[in-house]
């Protein structure tokens, strides 16, 4: 592989091109980043969300005759409406309440966790003399009822039967429990509250957050996420944006403000959503990680990718509306505290306002046969409210032939999305050359906002019916099949301008779709960081700030697969080079210029199925030992199976 330095044509490399895609799909939101360790903490309901039933998964009562039941009477507030009630027997003695199970466990660890609840005691029941004077928060073991840690709560002196009160406090367990197998206790005197009745609601649980935002996200999925340098986040989904009806949508003005307003909203993906990582907790996730958001807007066009509701588009007089609702979640992010959202994200907490310069107009509208006129209604009242965001639709001229095509302006942008094989990627490792000029798209680019291989080959490609052939993980052969379409990404970036891998994350308890970037459950231990991962931190870490020309001599791509780019201070050249079959391969590089040192960081393994599991993470980037460059040349060799980025120093 010859680079050149000196005469070759470079290009600037996208700034941004590796990026996040967030939705709450297999309790990645609530269970997953969402710290929260309270499961059903207002009683909205757990799985079965489309049937409306709610229930009072993850709780259990404490104490001989201890009843819990879910109660429509005492409402925390409009959008909480359901509350635990607590029933004490007449004859009680010893502890009473109740406990919570967490997201399938807790883990409790030596930090300082914040704990609260509503309470209120039911009226004829209730001797405000006589009775219990508090509440005892606990974390202890669900296996052996060891406590970690208890304190008493007391009840303020005016506590009443007639409204909530609020009972907050911080518990610091002096060492971690052995597993993550713990629970959430909140107990009280049996004897004394004998024959005594109690309402609970927003019960709520948080550990230290990522950059401690209250209500924030859970520290160690988020620091893995900065892992991988990322510069955006799309977000709320995906399907999920579009909710499995129109009223059902992602609606954001529900998602902002005090937990106690948010009524939450059952999730396109089967389970209900709390919504407590809500539109600000995106942007702050943004903030804090200090990327880009990219804000999926809701475009009158709901889908249930189940198929088991029919999908709705909002017809055409009502549009204006959700047009409007969309200029007024950017004003929310983005007006002064003088405009009317604005203002209310200041009383929220964020007087300064955000800045958001990518939006998207729905989430995959090939499905639809209406964004031919809702897309550009709603482009145009978005530029005019908002002229300075690039727009992203979400269609355009391929997909869905037998659908209206859609005209994307120049200066807009194109998202695609490929959940597909190896065999794909290879095939359209070309895709993006002169993508523009072939399509007849002048200034038109594009945002990969959803790819992953999701199957290994096989005749037909991805089989979406039966799922035969798809990963469960992603495999070696997976992180192989990204890299390469990764490599046809960088190489374009006049064309593309961003990517993300989809989904994010798995919680290994309870998930919809395989395979993921990143599996986690309530232990830490469990986090699992795929082939896929590993790929694009490589990617991001030696990304370059320009592409260089490489030329081979001896043929073409496949089934080596390469790219190069240079360090912005130029002292640096990173050649990317995939390897997608078994072989090793040596290769000679060679430079117009001396090189001084060469060292490689590799991804391989053997077997192209293996994949990085619970206690069995054994595909990492590791470093190479490459021989020592004579003048302007280095050999290297690529291993079968490998993504490898050689790292040549002038
Ligand atoms: O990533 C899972 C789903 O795949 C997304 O919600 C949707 O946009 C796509 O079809």
């Amino acid at each position: 592989l010859k680079i050149n330095l000196r005469n070759g044509a470079r290009n600037k490399t996208s700034p941004l091109l590796h990026g996040l895609f967030f939705e709450d799909i297999n309790h990645s939101g609530d269970g997953g980043i969402y710290a929260e360790l309270i499961r059903n903490r207002a009683f909205q309901g757990s799985d079965d969300v489309t049937g409306g039933t709610k229930d009072l998964v993850g709780y259990r009562p404490i104490g001989n005759g201890v009843k819990l039941e879910l109660d429509i009477t005492q409402p925390l507030s409009d959008a909480l409406r359901y509350s635990l009630k607590v029933t004490v027997p007449a004859n009680a003695t010893g502890e009473v309440g109740f406990l919570n199970e967490g997201w399938w466990g807790i883990n409790v660890q030596p930090y300082t966790y914040n704990a609260s609840l509503y309470v209120k005691p039911h009226m004829p029941s209730f001797k405000p003399a006589s009775t219990i004077s508090g509440l005892t928060f606990s974390l202890r073991s669900n296996l052996t009822d060891e406590v970690f840690v208890s304190k008493e709560v007391p009840f303020p002196p005016n506590i009443s039967a007639y409204r909530y009160t609020h009972l907050q406090t911080t518990l610091t367990p002096p060492k971690a429990a052995p597993n993550s197998n713990n629970t959430f206790a909140v107990t009280w005197n049996g004897t004394a509250a004998a024959g005594q009745t109690f309402f609970f609601n927003l019960i709520s649980l948080f550990p230290p957050t990522y950059k401690d935002r209250p209500n924030g996200l859970r520290k160690d999925l988020a620091e893995v996420l900065e892992g991988i340098k990322p510069k955006f986040l799309r977000f709320p989904g995906g399907n999920n944006l579009e909710g499995l009806s129109v009223d059902t949508r992602w609606d954001w003005k529900k998602t902002i403000g005090p937990l106690v307003d948010r009524p939450g909203r059952p999730g396109n993906w089967g389970y209900w959503n709390t919504d407590g990582l809500g539109y600000l907790e995106y942007l702050l996730w943004c903030e804090d990680m200090n990327i880009e958001p990219l804000l999926t807007v809701y475009a009158g066009y709901s889908l249930d990718a189940s198929g088991a509701h029919p999908a709705h588009t909002v017809p055409p007089e009502e549009l204006d509306y959700f047009i409007q609702d969309a200029i007024d979640q950017l004003e929310y992010a983005m007006g002064d505290v003088t405009t009317k959202w604005g203002a209310l994200r200041a009383q929220h907490g964020h007087p300064e306002p955000f800045s958001i310069k990518f939006v998207e107009i729905g989430n995959e509208d090939w499905f639809s046969d209406s964004y031919a006129w809702r897309f550009p209604r709603f482009l145009e009242a978005l530029k005019k409210a908002y002229p300075d965001i690039t727009y992203i639709s979400s269609q355009a001229v391929e997909e869905n032939p037998t659908k209206q095509n859609i005209t994307i302006p120049p200066g807009n942008m194109w998202d695609l999305h490929h959940y597909q094989t190896p065999q794909f990627y290879k095939d359209n490792f070309n895709y993006f050359d002169n993508w523009q000029e072939i399509n007849g798209y002048p200034n038109v680019t594009i945002f990969v906002g959803e790819y992953s291989v999701l199957s290994r080959d096989r005749p037909g490609g991805v089989d979406w019916v039966n799922g035969e052939g798809r990963f469960a993980y992603p495999p070696m052969i997976a992180a192989i099949g990204e890299a390469i379409f990764a490599l046809a990404m960088e190489r374009n970036p006049h064309v593309v301008k961003l990517s993300s891998y989809a989904p994010l994350f798995q919680n290994w308890n309870a998930y919809q779709w395989t395979p993921n970037f990143i599996a986690f459950s309530a232990n830490p231990k469990d986090l699992v960081l795929s082939t896929s991962y590993y790929q694009q931190k490589l990617f991001s870490e030696y990304y370059g700030a320009e592409t260089l020309t490489v030329e081979n001599k001896n043929g073409d791509f496949n089934p080596l697969w390469w790219g190069a780019t240079i360090s912005e201070d130029q002292s640096r050249i990173f050649l990317k080079i995939v390897n997608s079959e078994k072989d090793r391969k040596t290769v000679k590089v060679e430079l117009d210029k001396a090189i001084r040192s060469a060292n490689a960081t590799v991804l391989r393994h053997r077997d192209e199925y293996a994949f990085n599991f619970i206690g069995n993470s054994t595909i990492v980037p590791r470093a190479q030992k490459v021989d020592r460059p004579r003048g302007r040349k280095v050999e290297f060799v690529a291993e079968g199976w490998s993504v490898n980025v050689l790292e040549l120093r002038v």
